[in-house]
C-alpha cells in the first residue's frame, strides 16, 4: 500500500524528534558524504542537511509517493529510489543515518552489518527504530480479527517489522567496531484530538492491514480497530492522549 506523506506528517513534529535526538549524538566533523535511508518526505533528511552544510546528502526511499514529497520539500539533497534491501552504496559514506525506516526492512542480522560496510573509515552509522510491537497499538491490530471470517488475510502481514533487541545489534557490530551506543527511549507523546492514536498508526503500520482488505471487510476492520485503540489509549479531558513508544537508538563510529 502507497505511502501518504500528508498522513505520515499529521505528526510530523513528534516522528522527527528522534532523528534529531539520534543526530545530537553523532560525533562527526565536516563529512563529504552523508546518507539518509528511508528518507520519507525529507523531515529526517532536512535536519541532516542543516547540520552539514557541506555535505552530499542523499535521501535514499523506496516509495515514489514519498521521494515526489522530499522533492519538494526545498531540503538540499539529492534523491534516491532504492530498496535498501539490495541497496549498495556507489562509494563509502562518512555517515549512514536512518530513522524511523529499517523496521520495514527484514533480516537485520544481515543488513545491519551490511549497511555498516558502506561506512568509510571515521564516519558513522546511526539509526533510530521504534521497539513498541507489543503495545496495544499493534497487538489490537490482530485481535480485532480474531474469529472474523477476514482474518487470514491477515497472516501475510503478520511479520512486518523486523527489529531485533538491543544485545543482538551489540552483537552484530562488536566485530566491527569497539566503539557502539546503544540506548532505548522511552517517549510519552501528548497527542492531541479524537482518535490520536489511530489516525497516528493509520500513517504507519495500520496500512498494510487496511491494505489487506477491501469494501465492507476492510470498513469493519478500521472501525472495530478505532474504538479498540479509543479503550486503549482514552483521550483526557483536556482533549490530549498519551501515547508512550519505545525507541531504539544506535550510534556506531567504523575506526
Ligand atoms: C516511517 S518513514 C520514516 C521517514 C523519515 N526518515 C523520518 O524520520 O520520519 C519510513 C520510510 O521508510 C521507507 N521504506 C520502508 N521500507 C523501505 C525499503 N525496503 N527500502 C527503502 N525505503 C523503505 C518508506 O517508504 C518510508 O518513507
Amino acid at each position: 500500500m502507497a505511502w501518504d506523506p500528508d498522513t505520515y506528517l499529521t505528526f510530523g513534529a513528534e516522528r522527527t524528534r528522534p532523528a534529531a535526538e539520534l543526530l545530537a549524538r553523532v560525533d562527526l566533523d565536516k563529512p563529504a558524504r552523508v546518507a539518509d535511508l528511508g528518507c520519507g518526505p525529507g523531515n529526517s533528511t532536512a535536519l541532516l542537511a542543516a547540520r552539514w552544510p557541506g555535505a552530499r546528502v542523499d535521501g535514499i526511499d523506496n516509495s515514489r509517493e514519498m521521494l515526489a514529497e522530499a522533492g519538494k520539500s526545498g531540503v538540499r539533497a539529492g534523491w534516491i529510489e532504492a530498496d535498501l534491501g539490495d541497496w549498495t552504496a556507489d562509494a563509502p559514506y562518512d555517515a549512514i543515518f536512518t530513522n524511523a525506516a529499517l523496521q520495514w526492512v527484514p533480516d537485520h542480522a544481515r543488513l545491519v552489518p551490511r549497511l555498516f560496510g558502506f561506512v568509510a573509515e571515521g564516519g558513522v552509522f546511526a539509526m533510530q527504530v521504534p521497539r513498541n510491537f507489543d503495545e496495544p497499538c499493534h497487538t489490537l491490530l490482530r485481535e480485532v480479527a480474531k474469529g472474523k471470517p477476514w482474518e487470514h488475510k491477515f497472516d501475510g502481514v503478520r511479520d512486518w517489522w523486523h527489529v531485533l533487541a538491543p544485545e543482538d545489534y551489540f552483537g552484530l557490530l562488536e566485530p566491527l567496531t569497539a566503539r557502539i551506543d546503544i540506548w532505548e527511549t522511552r517517549y510519552v507523546q501528548p497527542l492531541s484530538g479524537e482518535d490520536a492514536v489511530y489516525r497516528w498508526m493509520s500513517g504507519t503500520g495500520l496500512r498494510p492491514f487496511a491494505a489487506a482488505l477491501d469494501g465492507a471487510e476492510r470498513a469493519e476492520f478500521l472501525e472495530a480497530y478505532r474504538s479498540a485503540m479509543a479503550r486503549a489509549y482514552p483521550m483526557r479531558e483536556s482533549g490530549v492522549t498519551l501515547y508512550p513508544f519505545r525507541r531504539l537508538f544506535l550510534v556506531a563510529k567504523k575506526q
